[in-house]
Order: C-alpha cells, then structure tokens, then sequence
C-alpha cells in the first residue's frame, strides 16, 4: 500500500500535464482529474450501498439465527445476557441486604425493576407470616400469600433450608429471574437477603399449580376442560421455547413439572422455580456434565443415568407434563397395577397405537376431544418422551404443532368432525 510514494505523486503531477496537453490535441481523452471526480464519488456511493446491504443481511442473519424466531407471541419476551445483580455476599451487612453492595440499594439499579425488601417489609405484607396466610409448601420453604406496601398481591417464598445448596438455588433464581422478562414465567417482584431470611416475592397466580387441579382437587368438578388444558400447555411450550431457543446462551429449567406450573385467574400457564436452572454452555448442543437433580418421573434416561444435560432434557420433562394432561395420571404412581406405575412406559407404547391411544384419555374429557386432537398430541408427546435425546423436538416445533390445535379449539371449530368418546369404535 505504501510503495512509493513520492515516486507516484512526481507521476501524477507529470501525467495531470502530459494528458492536459492531449487534451487539447484530442477531444476524447478525459482529463485524469474530471475521471477522478467522476469515478471516486460513484465508489463512494457503491461502497456505502454495499457497506449497508452487509448490515442489513447480519441483522437479518442475527435475528433468524435462533430457530423459528418469529413465533409472535415470544416477543414480550426479553433476556438481558449479563447479570446487573452482583452477588458480592456480605455476611457483616447489619440489618441489610447480602445482595447489591449497599444495603438494599438495588432496586433502580436491575433490569426490570426487581425490588430489594427488608425482612419488616415482607413480615407487615404477610400479617407477620401468619399461618393463615401460608398457600404452599415445597422442597424450598413456605410459600405465603402477601399485600405489598402498594396494594400488589404477591406470593413470598421463605427459603427455610440452609446449607450451600439452598443458598446456591437462591441465589441463582434470583439472579436469573432478575434477566429473564416473559408473560409465560411466573415474574420476579424482589427479594430479601438479610443475615438469616432469604425470601422471593413473586406475582400471585390465585389458581395454583396445575398439579393440584389436575390430581387433588374433585376430579369429576374439574375446571380443566380439554381447551384450557391444550391453552396451559402451549403457554408452557412458550415458556421453554424463550428459554431454550431465545437466550443466548440457553437456559434449561431443570425441574419442569406440573407442580411448578402456575395458574392464573384466568388458567393461563407460567412457569416457575428456576432454583436449579442452568445456563447452558456454548459447547455443542449446550451439554452439560452435572450432578443429578430435578424430580423422579420427570427425568430424561441420558440425564438420569448420565448427568448429561441439554435443553431436550426439559423436552422429555415437558412430554411427561402433556402425558398428564392427556391421562390425568401422574408420573409414578404406585398403587396402579403393576406395568402402570410410570407414566411414561405406560403411555409410550400406546401413544402410536390407533385403538390404545384412546383408551389413555383422561375419563373426565370423556366427549371432549376430536380424534385429530387426540393423534396429533399423541404424538407430540411420543417424541417428547422419546428415549433418544436427539431425535426429541425443539419447543419451538411443539409450539408451531399446538398453535393450530388451540386456535380452533378456542374458535369453536368442530373441524376434527367427530368428539373423541371410548365407546364409539376407533375406527369410524
Ligand atoms: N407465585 C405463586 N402464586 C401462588 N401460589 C404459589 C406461587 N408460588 C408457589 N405457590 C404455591 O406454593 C406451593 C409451594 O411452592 P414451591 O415452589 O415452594 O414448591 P413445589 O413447587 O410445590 O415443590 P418443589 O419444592 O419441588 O418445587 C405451590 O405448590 C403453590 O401452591
Ligand atoms: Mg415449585
């Protein structure tokens, strides 16, 4: 680039003279510097066309490179990639908060306004934690229903484990749930972490968890219509399709079940506890080696047997729950006769089995479904609950397959011509 130079600056004082002269001698040689003024400019422009088309083409790139980015109703959805809330643990912190460096100074400083509560807070939200208050307990601690200082009805969890574990899974929903911004998860409102209280204030979902409609509550007055059912189960498939195909990197929840499938006042689906989620690394496929956790029947064979972990791990899980929504069967149980105990070995060989299938459905959705319906989540649920991880779905195919499934289910279309009933023979 640098041969030269002057050399070539003598050439072009001598040329500029040299073609002046012809100029006058030819009138169809151009003068260098008309072609400079000519030419530059026109190189300029197609640069700079050039320069945009590129910038055009990677944003295009950049926004398709996720599978199926286009599923509309993902885009409330938001994952800020970097932690705003540092965990700089201070154990001496008197009367404040471990989280955010200057005592429960954090609210303006997280993404999506998560608050910092002192203990006194949540303890006046809850009419000191008052055992009428109590909705839940889980693995975790006690779940209590609670009236912010702004008239907001929340849910506060109080983690009553100790050790580092606990701390850990604490930590991290906090931090993660800080980030991640979704309709289809149960969101963050703050926390506190003093000394000795670690709580979580989440929105209140006055329905509960889909387990206790599906399991526990008077089973023939159920509210879980086959339409509702199908409508929690695509808010759910949303929910880990944000997750898995709409953050970089992906995050895989870990512990997808029914019980952290929470109920809105109007049974819309969100999904919680993101104690053991893991962020997924950026090796092939997101695998991860790791230890074991998560709950029996809802575990992937490659997870549980070998610690590996992939988003299609929460594929598996996700089969399981749509195998309860089929059924109304929970994942193991004991008291079914022997070969029924877990759900999916029941379930597999039948789902495929045009006779068997219908067997399968749960007794009060009896008249509920079309045989269309019934073979195409069937289906789905076969390739969920698929022994190899591989050839499992990516959410967003569960997404695309049940967005035709509830939309006519909610338009009142009677398309699938005739309402699944066990007593009318399968093949008519
Ligand atoms: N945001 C919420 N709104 C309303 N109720 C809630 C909310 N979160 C939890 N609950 C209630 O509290 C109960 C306990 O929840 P928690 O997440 O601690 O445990 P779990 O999901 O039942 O079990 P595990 O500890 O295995 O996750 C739930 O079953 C539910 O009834
Ligand atoms: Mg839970």
């Amino acid at each position: 680039m640098e041969t030269n130079p002057p050399a070539s600056r003598t050439h072009t004082e001598d040329d500029n003279r040299h073609v002046v002269h012809h100029h006058h001698g030819h009138q169809d040689v151009f003068p260098e510097t008309t072609i400079l003024v000519v030419v530059i400019p026109i190189v300029i422009v197609v640069l700079l066309i050039a320069i945009s088309l590129i910038v055009a083409l990677l944003r295009r790139v950049k926004s398709s490179s996720k599978p199926n980015g286009n599923s509309q109703d993902n885009t409330n959805c938001m994952f800020v990639a970097h932690s705003i809330i540092t965990f700089n643990a201070n154990p001496d912190a008197k009367g404040g908060c471990l989280y955010g460096g200057s005592q429960c100074s954090l609210p303006s400083a997280t993404y999506k306004g998560v608050q910092v509560f002192t203990y006194k807070e949540l303890e006046s939200a809850t009419d000191g934690f008052t055992e009428s208050n109590v909705v839940g307990k889980g693995g975790f601690g006690t779940v209590y229903r609670g009236v912010l200082r702004d008239g907001t009805l929340s849910a506060i969890k109080m983690l009553h484990k100790e050790g580092k574990q606990a701390e850990r899974a604490f930590r991290s929903e906090v931090d993660l749930l800080s980030r991640l911004q979704c309709p289809y998860l149960v969101d963050l409102l703050g926390y506190c972490a003093d000394n000795q209280h670690k709580l979580m204030v989440f929105e209140y979902m006055s329905n509960g968890t889909l387990h206790d409609h599906l399991h526990l509550s008077d089973r023939s007055s159920s509210v879980l219509n086959w339409g509702i059912r199908m409508r929690i189960a695509l808010d759910c498939a949303r929910a880990l399709e944000f997750l898995h195909e709409h953050t970089i990197p992906s995050v895989i929840h870990r512990d997808f079940k029914s019980t952290n499938i929470l109920l809105d006042e109007n049974f819309r689906g969100k999904v919680s506890d993101f104690g053991l989620a893991k962020i997924g690394s950026d090796k092939q496929n997101g695998l991860i080696s790791t230890r074991v956790l998560g709950t029996t029947g809802y575990l992937a064979p490659e997870y549980a047997s070998t610690g590996k972990l992939t988003t299609k791990s929460d594929v598996y899980s996700y089969g399981v729950v749509l195998l309860e929504l089929l059924t109304g069967r929970v994942p193991i149980d004991t008291k079914r006769p022997p070969g029924e105990h877990v759900l999916v070995s029941w379930a597999l060989p039948r789902l495929t089995n045009r006779v068997e299938v219908a067997e399968m459905v749960d007794p009060t959705l009896q008249g509920q479904l079309s045989r269309k319906d019934l073979i195409q989540v069937a289906a789905i649920a076969a390739m969920c609950v698929q022994t190899e991880a591989d050839y499992r779905p990516l959410m967003t195919d569960v997404v695309q397959s049940l967005i035709p499934i509830v939309h006519n289910l909610s338009s009142g279309s009677t398309s699938g011509s005739f309402r699944f009933s066990k007593r009318v023979s399968p093949r008519s």
